[in-house]
C-alpha cells in the first residue's frame, strides 16, 4: 500500500494518514464572517483525510479583503467553527486554521469597516476583484501601515490564535503565501518601506518572523505552521529573488519546533516562474532550510506524492481542486477510482450547492 494511507505524527497529532486538505477560500460565510452551518457539513465530509488546513481566515475585520470570508475574531466566528473542529475531530482529521489577512487583495465594499485596506506600501494592485455588490471593481490603492501599528497587528494575530485555539483547532497556518500581507512584506515590489521592515531582505523578512514568533509565543511552536510560495506571481506580486528571500526567511524561523513549513508550489495555477528556476528545484531547494516538517500542495497526484513521500522531502501531500467536488479523495486515490471535476462556477458562491453536496462514491 502506498505511504500516502499510512499514519503518521505530525507535531505530536496523530494523523490517520499523510493527505492534507488545502486551504481553499469558499466564501461561505455571512457578511459578519461567521460560516454557515453547512460549512461543518463540508468539513466533515472530507475529515477522512489526515490534517484539514481551514480556508483562509481574517483574523480581524481589517484584515478581510473578499467578500462573504470567515473570521476567527468575533464569540460567533469562535461558536461557529467550534462545531467545525468537534465534527471534524470525530471523522478521525486534524485540524489547523489558516489565517489569512489579505493586505491591499481587499476591496471596501467586501469589508464591515470603513478604513481602507492596509499594506506595507501604499502600491496598487494591478487587476480586479469581486464585490458581491458592484460586481468586477478595480483594487484601491492601500494605505501604507505605520511603524507604530505594527505591535498592534501582530496583537491581533495572537488573539486569534488564542481564539483558533478556543475553537477546538489543532494548530494555526499563518499565510504568508499567494500575495497577502505577510507576503506583500516579503516581497520586493510590494514592500518599499524604509523604517527597518522593509529596504533589505533581512528588513522584508522581519515582519512575518515577529508575526511566527509571537503567535508560537502565544499557543506554543508546535501549534504554529506558515504557508509560503516562491515564485508563485499571484495577485500581482513580483519577488525579485523569491528563492533567496524564503531561504533566508527559513533560517530566521524555529522551524525545528514549528508544526509544518508548508510550500505551495509556483506552477500550481499560475504558471509564471519568477526567478524560482524549475518548479520542481523549490523542494530541493528549501528542503535544508527546514529543520522540521514540509509538506507541500501543487499539482499533486497519488503517485508523485508517494514519491515525495518516500523520499522524505515531504511529509504530508496536500490536495486542493481534487478534493472540492471528492469529498471521499482518500477513498478514490487508495481505488485509484476516477475523480469528479469541480464546478468552476460554483466555487465562490454563497450556498450550500457546489459545496457540499458533492457525493462521495460510496455514502
Ligand atoms: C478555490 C480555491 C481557493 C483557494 N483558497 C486558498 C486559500 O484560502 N489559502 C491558500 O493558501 N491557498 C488557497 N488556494 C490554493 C490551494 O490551497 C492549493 O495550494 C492550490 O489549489 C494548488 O493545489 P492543487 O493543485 O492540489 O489544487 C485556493 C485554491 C483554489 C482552487
Amino acid at each position: 500500500m502506498s505511504s500516502l494511507f499510512e499514519p503518521t505524527t505530525l507535531a505530536g497529532l496523530a494523523l490517520q494518514n499523510r493527505i492534507a486538505m488545502a486551504p481553499l477560500t469558499r466564501n461561505r460565510a455571512d457578511v459578519m464572517g461567521v460560516p454557515k452551518p453547512f460549512v461543518r457539513d463540508y468539513y466533515a465530509q472530507r475529515a477522512r483525510v489526515g490534517l484539514i488546513i481551514s480556508e483562509g481566515t481574517q483574523t480581524s475585520f481589517a484584515g478581510q479583503g473578499y467578500c462573504r470570508t470567515p473570521g476567527i475574531h468575533t464569540s460567533e466566528q469562535v461558536a461557529a467553527w467550534k462545531r467545525v473542529t468537534d465534527a471534524v475531530h470525530a471523522r478521525g482529521a486534524k485540524m489547523f486554521m489558516q489565517f489569512m489577512h489579505c493586505g491591499r487583495i481587499a476591496h471596501p465594499l467586501n469589508r464591515q469597516i470603513p478604513d481602507a485596506p492596509v499594506a506595507p506600501s501604499a502600491v496598487r494592485p494591478a487587476g480586479q476583484m469581486w464585490t458581491d455588490q458592484q460586481q468586477l471593481q478595480d483594487f484601491p490603492t492601500p494605505r501604507a501601515l505605520e511603524t507604530a501599528e505594527l505591535p498592534a497587528l501582530i496583537d491581533e494575530f495572537v488573539a486569534a490564535a488564542h481564539n483558533a485555539i478556543a475553537a477546538g483547532f489543532d494548530g494555526v497556518e499563518l499565510h504568508a503565501a499567494n500575495g497577502y500581507l505577510l507576503n506583500q512584506f516579503l516581497a520586493s515590489n510590494t514592500n518599499l518601506r524604509t523604517d527597518g521592515y522593509g529596504t533589505s531582505l533581512h528588513g522584508r523578512i522581519r515582519f512575518v518572523v515577529e508575526v511566527v514568533k509571537a503567535v508560537a509565543a502565544a499557543i506554543g511552536p508546535a501549534r504554529t505552521a506558515i504557508r509560503v510560495s516562491p515564485g508563485h506571481m499571484f495577485n500581482d506580486l513580483v519577488d525579485a529573488n523569491p528563492l533567496e528571500t524564503h531561504r533566508v526567511l527559513l533560517d530566521d524561523l524555529p522551524t525545528a519546533d514549528m508544526a509544518y513549513v508548508h510550500v505551495m508550489l509556483p506552477d500550481a495555477f499560475s504558471p509564471q516562474l519568477n526567478n524560482a528556476g524549475d518548479a520542481q528545484t523549490v523542494l530541493p531547494t528549501l528542503r535544508p532550510h527546514v529543520k522540521g516538517a514540509l509538506i507541500a500542495a501543487g499539482n499533486l497526484t497519488a503517485a508523485s506524492a508517494a514519491t515525495m513521500l518516500d523520499s522524505g522531502l515531504i511529509q504530508l501531500a496536500v490536495f486542493g481542486r481534487p478534493i472540492i467536488a471528492n469529498p471521499d479523495l482518500v477513498e478514490r486515490l487508495k481505488s485509484g477510482a476516477a475523480l469528479a471535476a469541480p464546478r468552476d462556477d460554483l466555487l465562490y458562491t454563497a450556498d450550500a450547492e457546489g459545496y457540499s453536496d458533492y457525493p462521495a462514491l460510496r455514502s
